[in-house]
């Protein structure tokens, strides 16, 4: 056995999904409709193209809620977590997880986001999903925001450009830290905090059609700042609300190396990663980096600002890290001769020296280390690495087996990176949720067949199928690393 590997008592070992890719349940038990729910799949079209995806407008809206259509629509029939969500728990817990995060659905809560009181069957739904993992010792670890605004609000409001939007999201969030406190100890309050820039529609509620004749970039950045305040307020609410309760923020961990040693790649990588670590710069110190409030003043961006906001956020910093890391990419100054792939929510250049997954996002174990490091030195608060893992396309066998060892190749490596981040570099790290541990509908391709599970889902990119569950290769594998606690790897 290698000792190298071992991890720290109490690591938390689990599986991450988010409501909007794994649930379904389309406006079953009152849910209303969110922003994923009119997520188009666009099937005739390139799939590495990020940005042909995630370009919405208000008559792409128009169309989406004049239908129940679940075939171009498939958030809305996710992998039936709704209904599935015993069985699902039950082969979590047989996997040994000893956490499971996931987020709650504001549309099953408030489905138009600015109603009076909350929906009881919603808050029901919820319970039940905590008590069955509370039945099994799996911790819930919870995300108050993941792609899942109320289209009202979109429509209504403004989205987050809206100030009204911080109050509607605090009567979301009082609702649920009251009606859990007994439940659920771990929060995170924004996933991908940073993705506001890159996908405004999924994250901030915003169609660029809305706002005519405004800086569009200037709105994103006022949406921001109003998630940064309800950040803030609630991990007051929590904090107030649930004693010993931690609250984390969620940023993607964007990786990016210079393409080559010449000073101005280095500068080029090192500006492009800060446009990722200001939002986590702002949540754990409680204030925008300078570099942020320049970057501001030089392309005469103007953030409003009510009385009270910078006090509440220099309050209530969040108390741990969390991030999703699956690729890394490079930067260069002159980028016309080299080729580009796809990342997490990016394209970007590709590094000669990795392989990629069929979707082009490239593989790169050291890169979660040096990640980890580069985190823990710049906020020495505890890190949490809520998802990772390898979207692949999986074959069912004749006698219903999924051989998946390229997953398994993928976890090992991370895993042994996460290791050595841990026991090596020093870095303090609560503990790993994989991405999609049961198969779901894909955020950026909105496609079932980019499969991350340990567990698949039989259902095809257009939704048939039984829905029925199966073992992958990697559950096995998965139940005895969180068995040894990492000494198997
Ligand atoms: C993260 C998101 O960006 O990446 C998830 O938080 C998403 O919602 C995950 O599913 C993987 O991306 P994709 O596009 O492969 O689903």
């Amino acid at each position: 056995m290698n000792q190298r590997n071992a991890f720290p008592d109490g690591f938390l070992w689990g599986g991450a999904t988010a409501a909007n890719q794994v649930e379904g349940g389309y406006k079953k038990g009152g849910k209303g409709i969110s922003v994923s729910d009119c997520a188009k799949a666009h099937y005739d079209t390139d799939v590495t193209n990020y940005k042909a995806h995630n370009t919405v407008t208000t008559k792409d809206i128009e169309e989406a809620l004049a239908t129940d259509d679940q075939v171009y629509y498939p958030k809305r029939h996710g992998s039936e977590f709704f209904h599935h969500y015993k069985e699902d728990i039950r082969l979590f817990a047989e996997m040994g997880f000893k956490v499971y995060r996931m987020s709650i659905a504001w549309s099953r809560i408030f489905p138009n986001g600015d109603d009076k009181t909350p929906n009881e069957e919603g808050l029901k739904f919820y319970d039940n999903v905590f008590d069955e993992l509370l039945k099994y010792g799996i911790e819930p670890l919870v995300t108050m925001s993941h792609y899942e605004p109320p289209i009202n609000l979109v429509l209504n409001y403004k989205g987050w450009y809206s100030r009204e939007t911080v109050g509607f999201f605090l009567q979301f969030v009082e609702t649920i830290c009251n009606r859990y406190k007994d439940k659920v100890k771990y929060w995170l309050t924004f996933n991908e905090v940073d993705s506001i820039i890159r996908h405004p529609f999924t994250t901030g509620a915003l169609i660029e059609d809305r706002f005519p004749n405004q800086n569009f970039e200037e709105v994103i950045f006022q949406a921001m700042h109003h998630q940064f305040v309800a950040s803030a307020y609630a991990t007051k609410i929590c904090h107030e609300t649930i004693p010993g309760s931690l609250v984390g923020c969620m940023l993607t961990k964007l990786t990016y190396y210079p393409y080559t040693c010449k000073p101005e790649d280095v500068l080029k990588a090192q500006q492009t990663m800060r446009g990722t670590y200001c939002y986590s710069d702002t949540q754990v110190f409680g204030e925008y980096p300078a570099y942020l409030l320049s970057r501001f003043k030089n392309k005469g961006i103007h953030i409003q600002k009510e009385m009270g906001d910078d006090e509440i956020m220099k309050a209530y910093p969040v108390d741990f890290v969390s991030f999703s890391y699956y690729n890394s990419s490079c930067s260069a100054e002159d980028t016309s001769k080299l080729s580009m792939t796809p990342g997490n929510t990016i394209n970007a250049l590709k590094n000669p020296h990795l392989e990629a997954s069929d979707w082009g996002w490239q593989i790169d174990p050291t890169g979660l280390r040096i990640s980890m490091v580069d985190l823990y030195d710049r906020y020495r608060k505890p890190l949490f690495i809520v998802e990772n893992g390898l979207g692949a396309k999986d074959e069912v066998g004749e006698d219903g087996a999924i051989d998946d060892t390229y997953r398994i190749e993928y976890f090992k490596e991370h895993l042994k990176a996460v290791s050595d981040a841990i026991t090596t570099d020093g870095v303090e790290c609560l503990g790993y949720t994989s991405w999609g541990c049961i198969d779901i509908v894909s955020e950026s391709t909105k496609q079932m067949s980019k499969r991350y599970g340990f567990i698949y889902v039989d259902c095809d990119d257009y939704g048939n199928g039984t829905y029925k569950r199966l073992k992958k290769k990697s559950f096995d594998w998965y139940q005895k690393v969180i068995e040894t606690n990492g000494l198997s790897l």
